[in-house]
């Protein structure tokens, strides 16, 4: 088990947290401040403790430049409504506006810091940039779970300067989805969709064993469709993981569960014609938009007396309305479930809420691709680094 924020003395301590902000936005408003609510646990937690806290975090992939449309206002301005004052944004992470800002806080003060990824040093985790962003503080608390599978200077590099323990909201992902790894209970029924195959396949393999079932839906399933060489039409899949994807159907048997029909359209539109038909049948010129009524029933079969469940990956093109059907309808199913849900991924997360499902669920993680590589093993580049308990 990591030490956590509570382990350690912060009390009156200079502490650099890292965060994870990388939120939806649109017309520079937030479209989704979850990730935000999330960090305020850890964030309270060292108000209380006086500490003098200075808050970094990346949003979007601005390349190591400056880019004001990637700027952490808005964050600045979301965190400062849920806290109830105001939220000081320094205009660098690091250098001397960022040390006067950071020498200017009193106890239990914050101030963000702009965001670490305007910086080239962040993502090519140059050992300099991770040095001084380490420089003005005492203590480094990492609470940016859905960035734990990036070894960034912030997130892995600056724990090579300062004490690093992890934040609330890291260690209940950590205890949650390590649990679903490592001890669920059964029957475990594991729902993947979404765009990749590829990405897809280590944590498959891992599971494989463990799980009592494997449902797969949106572009993830088309790999496995054209591995048993079923003609997928014009749907997307990625020629170079089909051997992979039919071995491990072989490796899988009957636990893997794939659409048996499927809602086609010919372009990716929300007014063009669909038609729903069996996953054989999908016309050449049209493609797989979401998945079909059918397969919704088979799906929720296997969920019937299921004891865990874990989704990633929305089942259709779920950003256009008509194609999220069977998403919302595989949502209202586990809604439902007497057993512990847990959800992994924004696009997925942010379709349950839309469907107004999401409170339903007994977990919605904040990690994206960090949900899928804990899913698979602890060997996360942001985990290793932070300290262990005795
Ligand atoms: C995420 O949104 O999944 C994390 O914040 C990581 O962002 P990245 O994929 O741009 O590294």
């Amino acid at each position: 088990m990591k030490k956590s924020v509570r382990d350690v003395d912060v009390r009156g301590k200079r502490v650099l947290v890292r965060a994870d902000f990388n939120v939806p936005l649109k017309d520079h408003g937030i479209v989704d401040d979850s990730r935000i609510r999330a960090f305020l646990p850890t964030l309270t937690y060292l108000i209380e403790q006086g500490a003098h806290i200075a808050v970094c975090a990346h949003l979007g992939r601005p390349d190591g430049a400056v880019n004001a449309a990637l700027s952490l206002a808005p964050v600045a301005g979301r965190l400062g409504e849920l806290l109830g004052k105001d939220v000081a944004l320094c205009g660098d992470c690091i250098g001397d506006q960022a040390e006067k800002a950071i020498s200017r806080l009193d106890p239990g003060e914050l101030v963000l810091l702009e965001n670490t990824r305007f910086h080239p040093g962040e993502e090519t985790n140059d050992p300099e940039f991770a040095r001084r962003l380490a420089a003005p503080f005492d203590v480094f608390v990492n609470d940016a779970f859905g960035t734990a599978h990036r070894a960034h200077a912030s997130t892995e590099g600056v724990a090579h300067h300062l004490p690093a323990v992890a934040g609330l909201l890291m260690l209940s992902e950590i205890k949650i989805i390590r649990g679903l790894r490592e001890n669920p209970e059964h029957p475990f029924v594991l729902i993947l969709g979404g765009a990749k195959t590829s990405s897809k396949l280590p944590v498959l393999n891992r599971l494989m064993d463990r799980v009592d079932h494997i449902l797969v839906g949106g572009g993830t399933c088309n790999t496995f469709l054209v591995a048993q060489g079923v003609e997928i039409g014009r749907s997307e899949f990625e020629a170079s993981c089909v051997e992979a994807a039919g071995n491990m159907l072989a490796v899988a048997g009957d636990k893997m569960v794939l659409p048996v029909d499927a809602v086609v359209a010919e372009d990716l539109r929300d007014d063009v014609e669909t038609r729903v038909v069996p996953i054989d049948a999908i016309p050449k010129e049209w493609r797989k938009v979401d998945i079909g009524p059918e397969t919704v029933k088979v799906f929720a079969r296997h969920l019937s007396k299921v004891k865990t469940v874990a989704w990633n990956g929305p089942l259709g093109f779920t950003e256009l309305e008509p194609f999220g059907e069977g998403t919302r309808q595989m949502g209202s199913v586990i809604a439902e479930l007497d057993a512990m849900t847990v959800i992994g991924g924004g696009d997925t997360i942010a379709a349950l809420r839309s469907y107004g499902l999401d409170g339903a669920m007994s977990h919605l993680s904040t990690g994206g691709g960090a949900f899928f590589k804990l899913l698979e093993t602890d060997d996360l580049p942001a985990l290793n680094v932070l300290q262990d308990m005795e």
